[in-house]
């Protein structure tokens, strides 16, 4: 039996995620795991919201609720949302748990003790109206260049020109308006990256089966330009975790917490913390840590590729200057963006399909098919209503619906709602077996692969295969003149129910429940071999007809939801 640790990258607290969000992480995440799982694998699955950081403290700010509140509520629905999408976490946990303060200000002390951290003077904005220092984003002003009015201190918007806040002319803060700001010097922590560049190059080299997506991402960021820049881990902010040097108070350092992207990412271990807690005390560092066990762990990351130097450089920089023994990424699995309909999915325009809207429409099964199917894996992708109505008609009611519907009802029809006997399988039946395994072992290997759209053209094409042998078979004939054969067809057909609820459980976990109460099985263990999985059903097991798998999506649903999601209202 093997051990998989399984994170998707963590989703920002600020707001319900789109389903762009959802394909490039969270959901490919949950179809591996729940693959390992019906292998017989021991596996840990991990995810948490993103809680800290400027963004979380606007959208409270915005929704007129105190940050810990907001986050609080929001997480709530987040949670439910992933529920509702049967994301199978083991634990969805917070970066702002009790757990991550403390492993984040034990990293930092390790960090500091090794000398990897050091103390730099700068120089930023600070509001008296507010009693804060500023973050760029949050200082507006008039840009020295083009004269646009609201320029933030980053960058204006109008001419593109990256700013200093010093550089704008009348600068104000975003948050109260007042102009009453200063300059005022205030010290942060670095971490030495730089230090790190020769362990995470060797790291990096040690990883021959990494993409080379990935690969030339984090080589890139090691070596073009300065090479692997010091990157300032605090931040003048009040939300966030306070900086402290362990257990200990950090001289300088008061009043400031960590930047959000330090955190983060630590959240992966705070989080089977968090899960160990939750279960009355599991043993979480068998996974985490490789003295205590986990060295045999196999731990795969999902993420969006704009995530990748996070988890190639800052984050295995933060695992390997504490100098202590934690599990590393074995296997890294990033995707390219899902666009809608011509155009970007946006947050701030409602531009696109939400988590929350999609369930509110239609079943997650239909959702999951389509985004899987048609994930982002080799370059970008498109979601469209008239893709999604085609995926959903042809693939789930046309293809995996139909045939169940019509093997179901015949037999009901003809035997009733009993598995017939009807003698040994024929050569088209044989056929069928020694096609299906070929398919099978396919369908096995691109999953262990974590080819999602591979897969998912396997898993299709093996319930094509069904039906062509249903049409081949043809039952409906064969029993005007040999009762038998007809009855033996069928019990093919019912047990090929069977193995299609299996198989598909990954993709489609609640249709494979379905498909398993109905037919009076377990969606158990991954098939070993077809011809066994096609006598799993004996003569004489009695099942129920299920009801329409999938309702068909039709033109006039279709147009209404285009219109809907368009963002334009
Ligand atoms: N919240 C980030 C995003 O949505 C991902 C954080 S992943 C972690 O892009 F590494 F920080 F955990
Ligand atoms: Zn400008």
């Amino acid at each position: 039996m093997q051990r998989h640790l399984i994170t998707s990258a963590i989703p920002y607290i600020n707001g319900i995620k789109h389903l762009g969000n959802l394909v490039g992480s969270q959901l490919p995440a949950d179809l591996y795991a729940r693959f390992q799982r019906a292998r017989g694998n021991e596996v840990l699955f991990l995810c948490a919201t993103d809680e800290h950081g400027t963004p979380a403290e606007l959208a409270a700010a915005k929704a007129g609720q105190p940050v810990a509140e907001y986050c609080a509520e929001m997480h709530a629905v987040q949670s439910e949302l992933a529920r509702g999408f049967r994301l199978s976490f083991d634990h969805f946990g917070r970066s702002s748990s009790p757990q991550n303060h403390a492993l984040t200000q034990h990293f930092a002390g390790r960090l500091a003790d090794a000398g990897l951290i050091r103390e730099v003077s700068e120089r930023q904005v600070y509001s008296n109206a507010d009693g804060r220092f500023l973050p760029d984003r949050y200082i507006e002003g008039t840009c020295p260049n083009c004269g646009y009015d609201r320029a933030r201190g980053d960058q204006c918007e109008n001419c593109t020109k990256q700013l200093d806040p010093t550089d704008l002319i009348d600068a104000r803060s975003a948050i109260s308006g007042s102009t009453d700001l200063e300059v005022r010097e205030t010290k942060h922590l670095y971490l030495r990256q730089s230090e790190l560049k020769d362990d995470l190059d060797a790291w990096i080299d040690s990883k021959a089966d990494w993409p080379i997506l990935t690969t030339s991402i984090a080589k890139k960021w090691l070596h073009d330009g300065d090479g692997l820049q010091d990157r300032g881990i605090t931040r003048d902010l009040d939300w966030g975790i306070p900086v402290r040097r362990g257990d200990a108070e950090w001289p300088g350092m008061e009043g400031k917490v960590f930047y959000v992207w330090f955190d983060a990412p630590i959240e992966y271990i705070a989080c089977a913390g968090e899960w160990a807690d939750a279960q009355g005390g599991a043993d979480w560092e068998r996974w985490w840590r490789t003295d205590k066990g986990a060295d045999d762990v196999r731990y795969t990351q999902f993420m969006g590729k704009d995530n990748v130097p996070f988890h190639t450089l800052s984050f295995p920089a933060t695992l390997l200057g504490s100098g202590e023994p934690w599990k590393m990424v074995d296997h890294l699995k990033s995707f390219n963006y899902l666009n809608y309909d011509g155009g970007q999915f946006s947050t701030s325009q409602g531009r696109g399909v939400f988590m929350n809207q999609a369930l509110n429409i239609l079943p997650a099964d239909y959702w999951r098919w389509w985004l899987l199917s048609n994930c982002p894996e080799t370059s970008d992708s498109e979601f469209t209503w008239e893709l999604f109505q085609q995926g959903v008609n042809k693939d789930l009611a046309d293809v995996l619906g139909n045939f169940v519907s019509r093997v179901t009802k015949f037999c009901r029809s003809k035997f009733g709602e009993v598995v017939p006997d009807g003698g040994v399988f024929g050569p088209l039946e044989q056929d069928l077996i020694a096609e299906l395994d070929k398919r099978l072992a396919a369908y096995t290997t691109h999953m262990e692969n974590m080819e999602v759209r591979k897969s998912a053209q396997e898993l299709r094409a093996i319930w094509v295969a069904g039906n062509e042998y249903l049409q081949a078979a043809a039952p409906w004939a064969t029993i005007k003149e040999d009762e038998a054969q007809a009855a033996m067809q069928i019990r093919l057909g019912l047990n090929l129910i069977g193995l299609y609820a299996a198989l598909s459980a990954p993709f489609l976990p609640d249709t494979a429940d379905t498909l398993a109460a109905t037919m009076g099985v377990e969606v158990s263990k991954w098939p070993e071999s077809i011809a066994k999985a096609l006598n799993a059903l004996a003569p004489g097991h009695t099942f129920q007809v299920p009801d329409n798998l999938f309702a068909k999506i039709d033109d006039a649903a279709r147009a209404t939801w285009e219109a809907q999601f368009s963002g334009a209202a």
